[in-house]
C-alpha cells in the first residue's frame, strides 16, 4: 500500500513514487537529492519564512541569467560548489598541474598569437613575460599544446565587461607549442577583482561578512591531442586574497613565481604545464 506523507518518513514517501523503468543515473541522483535536501530542512528546523526567502532568492538569481550573465554559476562557485564539482571530475596524478574553476569570462575564438606576441591591448598595467613548457608526466616536450590565455585588465575587468571601453580580445590569446613545447608571450601582472556582486550573490555574500574578490590571477585552458584537457590558472603569491577566494580557486601548486627582471619594468612569471595523459583514471 502506497504511503501517505509525514515527516518522519518524508524521504521514503517522495522516493517511492518515482517509476521503475526511468534512466537508473536519474534515479540514484534524485533520491540521493531529496535524501539531502529533506535532512537540510530537518536539520535547520526551516521556517516558512526562511522557504519563502529562498525562493525570492533563487527566483531574483534566475532572473538575472542571460547570455552574458550566470548568476546561477556564480552561486555555485560561491558555495565552492563549483570547485567540488571540478575536483571530483578532475583528480590528478601527482606532478600534474591542478585544475581549477573556470570562470565565465572565457571567450570562444580568441586569435591565434605568435610566440612572444603582446595580449595586453589596452597599453595599461605592469608587463609581465608569462614564460614555460608544455610538458607530459615524465618531463617530455609537447608539441601542438593550444594554451588559451584570458586576464582581467589593470582596471580588473574583462574586456567582455566593458565591450565600449576595452578593445576587443585584450588580455585575450591562443599559443600553440612547437617541438620544445616552449611558450612565451607578454601581457600584464593580473590584478586581483571583485565577481559581480550586484545581484543576489553579492547580497548573499555580503550578508555572511564574506568579500567578493578574486586573488590576481592569469587564467589558462591547455589542450592537447592525447591529454586531459586543464583548465587552470596562475595566481600572484603575495596577494592579499590569496587565502580568501570568494570562488576557492587557490591551490598551493598554483602559485606561480612574479619577479622583476633586472633593469627593467617587466615581470617575468615561469610556470610549466604539465598534462595528464587520457587514459590516466579521474
Ligand atoms: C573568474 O576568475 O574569472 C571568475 C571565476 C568565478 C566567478 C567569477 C569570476
Ligand atoms: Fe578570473
Amino acid at each position: 500500500m502506497a504511503e501517505y506523507f509525514s515527516e518522519e518518513r518524508s524521504v521514503e514517501a517522495v522516493n517511492s513514487r518515482m517509476g521503475e523503468d526511468i534512466n537508473p543515473r536519474l534515479a540514484r541522483v534524485m533520491a540521493s537529492l531529496v535524501k539531502h535536501l529533506h535532512a537540510f530542512a530537518k536539520d535547520v528546523t526551516l521556517t516558512q519564512e526562511e522557504w519563502d526567502l529562498a525562493i525570492g532568492f533563487l527566483t531574483r538569481t534566475g532572473n538575472l541569467c542571460h547570455g552574458e550573465r550566470q548568476e546561477f554559476i556564480l552561486l555555485s562557485d560561491a558555495l565552492g560548489f563549483s570547485m567540488l564539482v571540478d575536483a571530483i571530475n578532475n583528480r590528478r596524478p601527482v606532478g600534474a598541474t591542478e585544475n581549477t574553476v573556470f570562470g565565465p569570462f572565457h571567450v570562444e575564438g580568441a586569435p591565434i598569437r605568435e610566440m612572444g606576441e603582446n595580449i595586453s591591448l589596452d597599453g595599461k598595467g605592469e608587463s609581465c613575460l608569462f614564460i614555460g613548457r608544455v610538458l607530459d608526466l615524465d618531463g617530455s616536450p609537447i608539441e601542438g599544446a593550444r594554451i588559451d590565455v584570458w586576464s582581467d585588465n589593470s582596471d580588473g575587468f574583462y574586456d567582455v565587461q566593458q565591450p565600449d571601453i576595452q578593445p576587443k580580445w585584450n588580455n585575450r590569446g591562443i599559443f600553440v607549442t612547437g617541438a620544445d613545447g616552449c611558450y612565451n608571450f607578454v601581457g600584464i601582472k593580473p590584478v586581483s577583482y571583485p565577481i559581480p556582486d550586484d545581484g543576489p550573490v553579492g547580497q548573499m555574500l555580503a550578508s555572511l561578512g564574506r568579500h567578493p574578490y578574486r586573488p590576481a590571477h592569469t587564467h589558462y585552458l591547455v589542450t592537447a591531442e592525447g591529454y586531459q584537457q586543464l583548465v587552470t590558472h596562475t595566481f600572484v603569491g603575495d596577494d592579499p586574497y590569496l587565502e580568501s577566494d570568494t570562488v576557492f580557486g587557490v591551490k598551493d601548486t598554483l602559485i606561480a613565481p612574479f619577479k622583476r627582471i633586472d633593469g627593467l619594468t617587466l615581470w617575468r612569471s615561469d610556470f610549466d604545464f604539465i598534462l595528464t595523459p587520457m587514459e590516466v583514471a579521474r
